[in-house]
Formats: C-alpha cells, structure tokens, sequence
C-alpha cells in the first residue's frame, strides 16, 4: 500500500545534458540545463508557494504567488517561469516576499467560498494549502464586495462537476485540455473580474467537445474541478497503485481507496505509458466492478434449455472436471480445449495454456489475439525475428513523420494519442492511411499533409505502391540495407516492387487513392529523418493481414526506419493484454516466448518442469474448434474471460458449433453471449481484485495489484488452478509471482522479469534477461531480433469478398473511445450517457440513393446474415462504404462479418464485408431471434435465486 500522496515538482522535468549549479536559499543545487528555478528548489527539498504551476503543465506565471528574489536581477521573478542559470543565487523566503504572497492569497479569499470543512478537496485543496502557507491571517478586503460565490454549477458530466464559484481563473483546466489531452475544450472567456473558464461556446460540459479524460479535473488546484465520486463518499485513507484493464496503452493509475471501497482512479505520475494522463474509460468507467449484474456465484446446468443452479466452489469445479474427463473418454483427447482473453493477466493465461497442453493433454489452446493481432506476430516474426513493436510510446516524441495505418488512435488509444497530438503539433507531419476520415486527420492545430483514403481490402496493393516509389525513386537507404538485411531478399523485393503493376498510377485504380498523393507521401516517408509507422486493426483484420505486416516492416528496413528512437514498426494493441496474450503462449502452436511446439529442446524443457509429456502437433485454432465442434468432435470448452459468441464473426455459424457441445465452461464477470450457451458459470474477478501482471502495446510489463478482494471468492488463476488439480494435473502456486517465476524460468526474453524487480523499476520492457536486465526500450538496434532483417514478397491478391449488384456496399468496423470492445464492462457505466448504441455511418450518396436519412432504421445485409441498425448520414466514410461499431450485442454487427480470414493466421476479415444497406422500420430474423433466446437465458438465470448477483448484497 502506498501514500496517497504524489509529488509535483511545479514545472516539467528538463532532461538535457548540460548541468548547471545555482545557490537557493544557501543550498548548492545542479539540474539540467533548462530546468526552473521553482523545480530546482523543490528538487531540493525547497517548497516555494505556487498555485498556477504543476508539474504537468508548461509554466504559465499568472498567479505570482511564486516570487522569488534572484541576486543581480531585478524585480521579483515568477520562479515556475524563469530558467535557472550557472551561479544564480536565489532567496526563496524574505519579508517583502512574504508581504507580496499573503496579499494575493488575500485577493483570491475575498473572492472564494469558505466552506472548507464540507468542500470535497478539504484537506488536498492547494488553495488552503497556500493559505496556510503563507501565514493567511485575515482578508482586509472583506467578503461583501463584488464576487462570484453565486456562479452556477455544471453537473451534466456524468463523473465530474464544475463547481465556478471555488474557480480562481489560474487556466491550469484549460492548459491541461490544450497541452495534455490535446482537445483544447477550454477557454478562459472575457478579462479581468468577469474572466472565467468556459467548455467551447460556454455550453455545459456535455455539450462541448470535452472528450471527459478529466486532466483538467486533476489539473485544478482547487474543488472547481471535482470527481462525483469524490464529492460522494469524501477523502481516500489508502491507495494502491494499479494499471488499466482497457486497452494497450497499459495505464498506470492510483486506486484511491477507503477501505475495500475505490473513490477514485488518479493516472499516476510516474506512469511509464502515460505520464499523469488517462482517458475517460481508465479514470471513471469502472463502476462494472461493482455492477448488479455481475454473478458472484458458481453455477451449473445440464443443458441450456435448463435452469441455472447455485452450487459451491466445490461442485461447479467437481462437476466442470468430470464432464471435461467424460468428454475425453468418449470422443478422445482432442475433443476439449480452452481460450483465454487478453483481458486476462499474463499469469493467468500461462496458467490456461498450462492447464491446456498439460492438464487436457493437447494444444487446443487459443486466445482473442486470434481475432486481432495475429497477422503482427507472423509477420514481424519473419520479417524482423520479433513478434512485436519496436519502440516505447516515448519515442513518438523524435519522430519526424508519423504514418497511422488502419488505427484510429484518439478512440482506440486515446493517451497515447494525446502524446502522438503533441508530437504533431511540435512540428511532426502526419501520413494517414484509413478509408475513414478518422479524427485524427483533422484536429485542433493538427491537419494531416495526407489522407490516404483507400478502399477497404486494398492496404497490400497501397503498400505496394508506396515501396514502388521508394525503390524507383532511389529513396532506399542503400547502407542501412547491405548492412543490416539479407540483400538477397532485399534484391527479390526490390525487383518485385519496381514492376510497373505495382506503380501508384497502377494501383490507383484499386485503391482509389490518386497516384501523385500516393507519390508524395511515399516521398515523405523515406526522406524526413525519423519516420514510424503506428498501425493498429485496420491492418491485420483482413484476409491479407499478415501480408499487410510483412509490407510495412519490409519499408521500414528499406529506409532505414528500424533500430533507434523516434522510428520503427508499432501495432497498438485493442485490448489490454495482447501482447502479453501473445507471449504467454496463448497460441496452438507455441510455447511462451513464441517458440513452436515441434521444437523438440524447447518441449523437452517444459515437459521437465510440468512434469509430463507434451504433445508436438499444434491444436485447434478457434475457427477450427467451431469447425470440429459442428463435425462432432469438439465438445468441450474452458473460456475464461472470452465472449466468443459476440466477439468472432458469423455469429451464426459460432452459435450452431456452440450448441453442439457438451460442456461449455465460462470464467468472467457476467453471464455474457457465449455464457447463454454454457453449462458451467464460474464468477470471475476483475482487474481490482487480483494480483498479475499486463504486457501493454510497448512491451511493457506492469503490474495489476489487489484493491479489494475477489467478490466471488477467488482470483482467476485461483479458479484455473482449481479446476487443473480437480482434473489431476497438480498446480500449487501460492502467488501470481511465482507463476512469473516460473514463466521467467522457460522463457529467454522474461529470464530477467520478477514482480520484485518490476516493483523496483515500475514497469520493465522485454526483452528482460542477462543481457538486458532492466528491460528494452527500443528493439532491434544494431541488429535484428533474427539477425539479418528478411525482405519478404507481398503480391495484392483481392478478398474474395467481393461487391456485386446484390451486395453493392463495404462495411468496415471499429471502436469508439467510450466503449470499448464488445461492451461488456463499458456498458455497464455511465459511458453509454456518450454511446449507447452502435450505429451505422452511411455516405450522404448512398444514402440518398436508398431514401435513408439520419436515424433511420437501415437493414444491413452480406451473405452471411442481416441486422438493423440507425443510421449515421456522414462524409466521414467514403461513397461505396458504410462503418459500425461492435460494442453492444444486439446490434449484431458480427452476424454480418464472414468466415473469410487471413491466409497465415485465420485472423477474421472483419474490416471488408460485402453488404447491401435498405431502409427498414422493424428489427431483422436474428435480431428477433436474438432477443427471445436473450429473455429465454435471463429467466433461467433467475431461476437460479437472485442471491447470484452482486445486486442481491
Ligand atoms: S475532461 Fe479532458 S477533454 Fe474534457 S475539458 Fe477536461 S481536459 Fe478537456
Ligand atoms: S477550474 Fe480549477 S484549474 Fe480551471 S481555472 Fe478554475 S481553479 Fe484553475
Ligand atoms: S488509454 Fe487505455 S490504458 Fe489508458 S486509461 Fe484509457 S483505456 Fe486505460
Ligand atoms: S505558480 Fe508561478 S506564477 Fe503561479
């Protein structure tokens, strides 16, 4: 447990090399060069009053309450604005500095509410905190004159309130929206006494274009700003530091706490991935954890026309064990299998597929990675020897080209995105390639120089066409290739792009995408120093995904673009834990550490750590478990914290293979989509309540600690290692840490990983053994994970998902930033007041063509099913495209999507479905279906006694 208390050093850290020496208050001080006087003294332990300077902002000087007295300069200084130089002499305390404090605390009391006692930020308020600071005795001023205490509240955020009566104008909110979260939301409206902060045309926060990160909530010195939760259940007495469980920036956050109840979630400072920041899900969208929904206790049933029954801990695992050695004896080892989620902790998706290879005694074993990021392992595997990005999320901050490829990072990872915004306006250029106009292309003081604004289904062809360019052009960078690649396979490519079918004038036809702005972004790219390309789903969820990988890792090594800060090849990762997912051998194929499971040296040392014989033939990835399930083969299934029934494409075909098993065992919080379809429930815990670690997009571990204990009992890893000693195959782990232990112990990039060293560090990068022992910040310098770097071919083939008269339209899909993934958690919070139904976005063309206008109910039909959802009339998407999100079932955008998937990986062709869209006024067959057979689960819920859920406490 930690202090709730964090630094904040009032000014940004400098980092230069230069080093300069001053004198404050007699003490010898040396910082870098650049560094405020405020911060030097702080750093020293020297505290100077300040109220408009924070650590995290830029300093703005406008509240003078940090005056200091330099020798040999005239005037009284702000300290927070004024750079420190070699042999200064600073006063920090004297009589004439004291006077000048207290008189400007005296103007900003006469002025403010004195409810100390039942403000919410009593105690943490940096108002009265200076106040008593210098000495505040009296307000000579009075309190009668004109003020402000009468100002009204905005309450229409659902997770904070604007109180602008405590507001001393110090623009800490409005430099915390502009510098940090990129939105610039906020404005300091009129001058002088009437000056007050305003969201966009002074409309209510909700209104405006606040996106709710809550910077600006931290950023306020005073109760203006404050959390609801806060404002509701009062100070934290404890809190713990933790990391998000949304997506892969890998947030680091202080659950504040009283007792095992959270008040709220501050970004930590010294958050390696964010720095202080966060976005609305991580800071305010855990209420799930606590939902009425959730089902904290196990239950069982023989069939899913049945009802649910309560039983213990004991029982469900008793009776989830013997059907799953039923099933074996009758249809045979390979009949069962298990999935785990990158929603889950790294220990505990080593456990699953521990629990897989040695305790079923196959590799039936497969992840959600699956259905994402599959195609970034294979193809930066074989390419550069690693299966994952190059680069921390601080290197954007070199980059002189950003190159965002089929990710959309303001919704799906949004602080990283702040970081990338800063970047760009720094001076960065921006290349986006996205068949969306996504936000990011236009934003306050940021415009793309270019929009790709491909077809869905053509990234291989653009690639293509963009290495064109580079070779014809003669923009390789010849050393950095005979140096660092195999010049063979180089020689190969070279030549296979040079032909004139791969020529952007060539490709424009299929890609849409005029050749001179194909020219010159291809120029920009392999000529502005440092270039990095970000991609994200966009990429790999196409049935050229893989391709699609290996052609950006083949044009970052043919300009040199690999192997140092600022530049590299870096897939956001959706979910929290893929990479991580990843690594932990979550695959059919692999062992932790991506080696195969044919390595004969590599199986012979897990075998004599597990203690059994493994087997040496990859199992059934998840599309193949649907397959053999609907053949009769495949029965039984274990999937903790995985909805596949909403997640995987053709829904359909997911519920037919889903009703032919026997035993379908469901770890997670609520009875979700695929939990309809099971016979075994077993309450799992949330990121709260359990001990582990999660690998973020960078590679970077952190750790995930226990706030409050598991509701239903037992952590996740608890429960897998339950059912593994029920089965017979013994697992004794006392802690997560000694999983890690042990996954350190058999895998060469983690030899060097343990939670100790992590608690000491924060957080460590992979690879972590003897020859980098705190970690790697940037891959592949000097030399490629595989040695030579490998040019590999990427000819365009076309999907085989084609437009026609019937299916004339493209649907692609996404996420939106309050909602994340299929809804699950961010459904069940107030981030619905911003989304609370996916929608789908229709060209104002195909729209009027079809007589739909905005909100109109659209049926949408491809050739594997149909569904209805509202309309969205657009010019973000282009002519012959329409665009939905996924994150509400009902909506069932993956009723849609098909079976088509990625030539290497099965990773589904999410992003190009051929669909025709028509106006409608009632819900589609399955829609229908939906919702009877959705009523039909609930009532069998019930009937196992409201005593289930957390509601019923
Ligand atoms: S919550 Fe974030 S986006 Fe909204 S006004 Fe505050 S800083 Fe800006
Ligand atoms: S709302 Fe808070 S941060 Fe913003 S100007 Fe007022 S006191 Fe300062
Ligand atoms: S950016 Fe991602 S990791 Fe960070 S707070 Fe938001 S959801 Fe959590
Ligand atoms: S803290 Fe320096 S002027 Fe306000």
């Amino acid at each position: 447990m930690l202090s709730i208390v964090e630094h904040d050093y009032g000014t940004p850290a400098r980092t230069g090399e230069r080093l300069v020496t001053l004198t404050i208050d007699g003490r010898e001080v040396t910082v870098p060069e650049g560094t405020s006087v405020m911060r030097a003294a702080a750093l020293s332990q020297i505290k100077i009053p300040k109220l408009c300077a924070t650590e995290q902002l830029e300093a703005f000087g406008s509240c003078r309450l940090c005056l200091v007295q330099i020798e040999g300069m005239k005037g009284l200084p702000a300290s927070c604005t004024t750079p420190v130089a070699q042999g200064m002499v600073v006063h920090t305390q004297n009589k004439q500095l004291a006077d000048i404090r207290r008189g400007v605390m005296e103007l900003y009391i006469s002025d403010h509410p004195l409810d100390c006692l039942t403000c919410p930020a009593n105690g943490h308020c940096e108002l009265q905190d200076m106040a008593g600071v210098v000495g505040l005795r009296e307000v000579r001023y009075g309190y009668a004159g004109a003020n402000h205490l009468d100002a009204k509240k905005d309450t229409s955020n659902p997770y904070f309130t604007f109180d602008p009566s405590k507001c001393i104008v110090c623009s800490r909110c409005v430099r915390a929206c502009d510098e940090q979260q990129g939105t610039f939301a906020l404005t300091i409206q009129a001058r002088g006494f009437d000056s007050k902060v305003a969201a966009s045309q002074d409309e209510p926060f909700m209104d405006s274009e606040c996106v709710s990160c809550g910077a600006c909530v931290q950023a306020c010195p005073t109760a203006t700003l404050s959390e609801n939760s806060l404002i509701a259940k009062g100070q934290a007495e404890h809190s713990v530091i933790t990391t998000c469980a949304y997506c892969g920036v890998g947030c680091s956050f202080r659950a504040e706490m009283q007792g095992e109840e959270v008040v709220r979630m501050v970004p930590n400072l010294d958050g390696h991935a964010n720095h202080g920041h966060s976005c609305v899900k991580g800071r305010f969208a855990i209420g799930y954890a606590t939902h009425k929904d959730r089902i904290l206790k196990p239950m069982i049933r023989s069939r899913i026309s049945d009802p649910w029954r309560e039983v213990t801990w004991e029982e469900a695992i008793g009776y989830a064990a013997s059907e799953l050695k039923r099933i074996q004896a009758k249809y045979g080892r390979d009949s069962i299998g298990g999935i785990t989620s990158s929603r889950c902790t790294n220990e505990e998706t080593y456990l699953v597929q521990k629990l897989v290879r040695a305790g079923f005694g196959n590799n039936n074993v497969d992840t959600c990675a699956r259905v994402c990021h599959s195609p970034t392992g294979y193809g930066l595997k074989n390419t550069l020897g690693e299966s994952a990005g190059t680069q921390n999320f601080d290197s954007v901050m070199r980059a002189d080209v950003i190159f965002v490829i089929g990710a959309n990072p303001t919704d799906g990872h949004p602080v990283f995105a702040s970081q990338m915004k800063r970047r760009l306006r720094q001076g960065a250029r921006l290349i986006v390639a996205d068949p969306r106009t996504i936000d990011l292309v236009r934003t306050p003081h940021i415009q793309a120089q270019h929009h790709l604004k491909l077809r869905p289904g053509t990234n291989v062809a653009l690639i293509n066409s963009i290495a064109h360019v580079i070779v014809t052009e003669g923009l390789v960078k010849e050393d950095f290739v005979r140096a660092r690649c195999e010049v063979d396979s180089f020689e190969k490519w070279r030549k296979f792009v040079a032909q004139p079918k791969n020529s952007p004038e060539a490709m424009q036809e299929v890609t849409g995408v005029p050749a001179s702005e194909v020219r010159a972004a291809a120029r920009l790219y392999a000529t502005a120093g440092n270039s990095a390309i970000y991609y994200g789903l966009g990429v790999t969820e196409h049935s050229q995904g893989s391709t699609m990988v290996m052609g950006i890792a083949n044009l970052a090594m043919a300009t040199g673009n690999l192997g140092r800060e600022g530049v590299g090849v870096n897939p956001l990762r959706g979910q929290n834990n893929v990479q991580g997912s990843c690594d932990m051998g979550s695959f059919p194929h692999e062992f932790p550490g991506y080696r195969h499971v044919s390595d004969d040296k590599v199986r012979a040392q897990f075998e004599s750590v597990w203690g059994v014989a493994l087997r040496s033939d990859p199992g059934l990835r998840i599309p193949n478990m649907f397959e053999a399930a609907l053949d009769g083969e495949f029965k039984g299934l274990y999937l903790e914290g995985e909805d596949i029934a909403q997640s995987d494409p053709n829904t359909q075909h997911v519920t037919a293979a889903l009703t032919q098993m026997e035993c379908i065992i469901v770890q997670d919080l609520f009875l979700n989509e695929t939990a309809k379809f099971a016979h075994v429930f077993l309450p799992g815990s949330s990121f709260l309540e359990k001990d582990g670690t999660f690998t973020n997009a960078e590679r970077r571990i952190s750790l995930v600690r226990t706030v409050m204990e598991p509701k239903g009992g037992y952590a996740d890893w608890e429960i897998t290692q339950l059912l593994s000693n029920a089965l017979g195959y013994p697992m004794s782990y006392a802690h997560p840490a000694e999983i890690m232990d042990e996954i350190a112990r058999l895998t060469p990039t983690f030899t060097g990983v343990s939670f100790a060293k992590i608690d000491r560090l924060g957080s460590v990068q992979w690879p972590c053994n003897a020859e980098h022992p705190e970690g790697t910040p940037t891959m592949h310098v000097g030399e490629f994970v595989r040695g030579k770097g490998k040019f590999l071919l990427t000819e365009y083939v076309p999907t085989d998902e084609k437009v026609n008269a019937k299916y004339p339209l493209i649907l692609t899909t996404g996420r939106i930033l309050s909602q994340y993934n299929v809804g699950a958690q961010t459904r069940r919070t107030e981030n619905n007041r911003w989304h609370d139904e996916d929608r789908v976005e229709i060209h104002p063309h195909d729209a009027e063509e079809r007589g739909i206008k905005e909100g109109d109910w659209v049926g949408i039909a491809s050739r594997a099913g149909d569904t209805v959802l509202r309309a969205r009339v657009t010019e973000r998407v282009q002519p012959g495209v329409i665009y939905t999100t996924f994150h509400f079932p009902d909506s069932g955008a993956n009723v849609i999507t098909t079976d088509n998937s990625d030539w290497a990986t099965n990773c589904p062709e999410y992003k190009v479905t051929a669909v025709q869209a028509t106006r409608v006024s009632q819900p589609s067959d399955w829609q229908r279906r939906f919702r009877e057979f959705t009523e039909t689960q609930e009532a069998l819920l019930k009937s196992a006694g409201a005593d289930v859920f957390v509601g019923s406490k």
